[in-house]
């Protein structure tokens, strides 16, 4: 667990404009800094970074928040997840509360996953760098691959012993629950035995996005033929083998800074890769590429590189990775290894520097590496090669840009020696053919609702503004203004009226609580944010714009940020209309400030009128009548007196 202050420190370092334009480029824009929106597509930019308030905002899809929320709906993070990538980027060290035996107890379940894999991990390689056993027989087995120490030590591998349950036993002892052992299957418990999953294999820990173990693969040292040679965690609630990269956390950097990501097949080919100055690597590992990968892998760049060992059946099974890739629009190269050789083996026999040469001059993009390879199959018999421009168009097909499209067309029928017009009639028709299926799927879905353009409210005048309008407004003022000071007729102790300063936080809160029978403020956002004044004034604090922004409370922070980042605000519409320029003098905020509480209270007082209206024209009770009727009058005449000081105020 990350303590307070870490989690205050971390924020406080983070700077937003750093953090966004990690992933996306920024330009300056005046006070601000403007690029294309990450969570929608679009092509005129209205994704807007303020370093001064610490938010971005996109004006085209609504998405709004602070560098936490950024990563954790950019980067699919967990709140603690976030933070530690934070901290991470910032050099800042987290000071961890060890979990007590009781906050075990408390954590949900994906974070005592979570906690679990971080134990065995920390566990493995203690054993491998303390013990006599896992240095003798992993860390001997980690040099003689030609791991360094430092690369063991980024990768964090580790060695499980041979004793049957040594691991559990020790998880056991330092207080984690048997379940959560099971769960991520480090442990196996049969016939009331406990059996660790990976004893005797060195150990490679799974790490997602922000750094986290997730999952374990180990290979075993024995050349015992009856036993696999890697096994790996099973799936479970943090691990979802089809929606992880190995690698990709140490990867994510480099594959933006490079443009282009390289896929390989497992652990060792990617650690060897980085051994070799390459660190753009992931591998798959396990499972044949998933389109979630894919996906993955495009958050940070449109271009894949497939390495391959040379051997022919893998090959043929990379073709269907190869169109799923092409399919999410992206560019894939492939790189063919020579006989027999792996990213990991090739890496081992040569310097790195041949190994990069190597990998930057033999990769050929998929459409002559496809063609080439089938040709050879052919033997000029035309009914094979026939079936082969059916299979190669299909695949040209899948890509999603025309301009691309044809670039690979041209280049199909150089290598084909086929006329282009040959192969574009062949791609329009299996093209219309899918545009058909998917018409008709459209048909059968229902009806997609239109996205709601940015309404642009300048235009609206302030009495016709919504009664929320005017709760958004009071707290829109709080946060911008609640620290000025304002100067306020008062009373000392011997009822002597004197002028005092108070802040615009304390008068606001003090005005609305002396008339909170009548006023009740409706959105319980804007509650949340009134209360969390109030009770800080009690303390003489007052909360600034950072706490909210930041604050706990995701849905606060939310309504705060929304608040602050939208250009169109009453209070604007009022310095146009009144032209009043920048509020930096006190009397302008002081004005301001009973503008805004006087019209709420008016709008309020409207609010409660109509409902009597409502009410009378449906009572039939004489009494309740006269009742209403009084009422009616009183509010009638309070609403008249605020009218009068309100436009005193507006025209003064
Ligand atoms: P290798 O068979 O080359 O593994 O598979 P290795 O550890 O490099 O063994 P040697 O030293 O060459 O004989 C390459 C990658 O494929 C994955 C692993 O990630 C491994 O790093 N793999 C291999 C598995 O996941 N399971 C297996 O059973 C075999
Ligand atoms: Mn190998």
């Amino acid at each position: 667990m990350i303590n307070k202050d870490t989690i205050q420190n971390i924020i406080e370092t983070a700077r937003i404009e750093e953090v966004v334009g990690d992933y996306v480029t920024l330009k300056k824009r005046g006070v601000n800094l403007l690029g294309n929106c990450p969570f929608h597509n679009e092509k005129t930019p209205s994704f807007t970074v303020s370093p001064t308030k610490g938010i971005f905002k996109c004006f085209g899809c609504g998405k709004a928040g602070n560098s936490v929320n950024f990563l954790m709906e950019h980067e699919h993070l967990s709140y603690p997840e976030a933070l530690r990538y934070l901290a991470k980027k910032y050099f800042i060290d987290i000071a961890e509360e060890k979990e007590t035996p009781e906050q075990l107890q408390m954590q949900g379940e994906k974070e005592s996953l979570y906690t679990v894999s971080a134990y065995a991990q920390k566990f493995f390689s203690d054993t491998l760098t303390n013990t006599d056993e896992g240095k003798a027989i992993g860390l001997s087995y980690f040099k003689e691959r030609g791991f360094d120490e430092k690369t063991i030590e980024k990768f964090q591998l580790g060695y499980c012993p041979e004793e049957r349950d040594g691991f559990t036993k020790s998880a056991l002892s330092n207080g984690h629950k048997l379940e959560y052992l099971v769960k991520t299957g480090l442990s196996i418990s049969k016939d009331n035995q406990n059996y660790d999953r990976f004893r005797g294999r060195v150990m490679f820990p799974i790490h997602n996005l922000s750094g986290r173990v997730i999952g374990f693969g180990g290979r075993i040292l024995s050349s015992d033929k009856t036993k696999p040679k890697y096994v790996n965690s099973p799936e479970s609630e943090i691990y979802h083998k089809s929606n992880v990269l190995y690698g990709i956390f140490f990867a994510k950097t480099a594959i933006i800074a490079h443009d282009n990501c390289f896929l390989v097949e497992g652990y060792t080919d990617v650690i060897s890769m980085h051994l070799s100055g390459i660190e753009n690597v992931v591998a798959s590992s396990g499972t044949s590429l998933t389109t979630e990968q894919i996906k993955l892998i495009r958050r940070y760049t449109p271009n894949i590189t497939i390495l391959y060992d040379g051997d022919a059946a893998g090959i043929k099974a990379s073709f269907r990775g190869i169109d799923m890739i092409l399919e999410e629009g992206m560019n894939v190269k492939i790189l063919l290894f020579p006989d027999g050789e792996d990213p990991d083996s090739y890496s081992r026999k040569h310097r790195p520097a041949e190994v990069r040469d190597f990998i930057q001059n033999n990769s050929s993009d998929f459409i002559s590496f496809k063609t080439n390879l089938l040709v050879k199959e052919t033997n000029n018999d035309p009914i094979k090669k026939a079936s082969l421009i059916k299979e190669i168009v299909e695949t040209i097909a899948l890509i999603p840009d025309a301009i691309i499209r044809s670039v690979y067309t041209k280049e199909c029928s150089a290598i084909m020696k086929l006329s282009e017009q040959t192969l574009i009639n062949e791609l329009n028709k299996i093209r219309n053919k899918k545009a058909t299926q998917k018409s008709k799927d459209i048909a059968n879905e229902q009806e997609i609702p239109e996205i709601t353009e940015f309404i642009d409210e300048q235009q609206v005048e302030t009495d016709d503004l919504k009664f929320e309008q005017h709760e958004k407004e009071i707290i829109r003022f709080m946060l911008n203004y609640g620290n000025s000071l304002i100067d306020v007729d008062a009373e000392d102790e011997d009822g002597e009226r004197i002028i005092t300063k108070i802040s615009v936080a304390k008068f606001i809160v003090d005005d609305l609580l002396k008339e909170k029978e009548l006023i009740k403020i409706q959105n319980p956002l804007m509650q949340a944010v009134f209360d969390e004044y109030s009770n800080q004034l009690l303390n003489n604090k007052i909360p600034d714009l950072q706490f909210f922004i930041n604050h706990s409370e995701k849905l606060v922070s939310q309504a705060v940020i929304e608040l602050v980042s939208n250009p169109y605000e009453l209070s604007e519409n009022w310095e146009k209309k009144h032209r009043i320029k920048v509020m930096t003098e006190d009397k302008e905020i002081k004005k301001n400030v009973f503008k805004v509480i006087d019209s709420y209270k008016l709008k309020t007082l409207d609010k409660m009128i109509a409902e009597i209206r409502d009410k009378l024209k449906v009572e039939t009770n004489e009494e309740e009548c006269v009742l209403l009727q009084q009422k009616h009058i009183m509010f009638q005449s309070i609403r008249k007196k605020f009218a009068n000081k309100l436009s005193r105020i507006m025209t003064r």
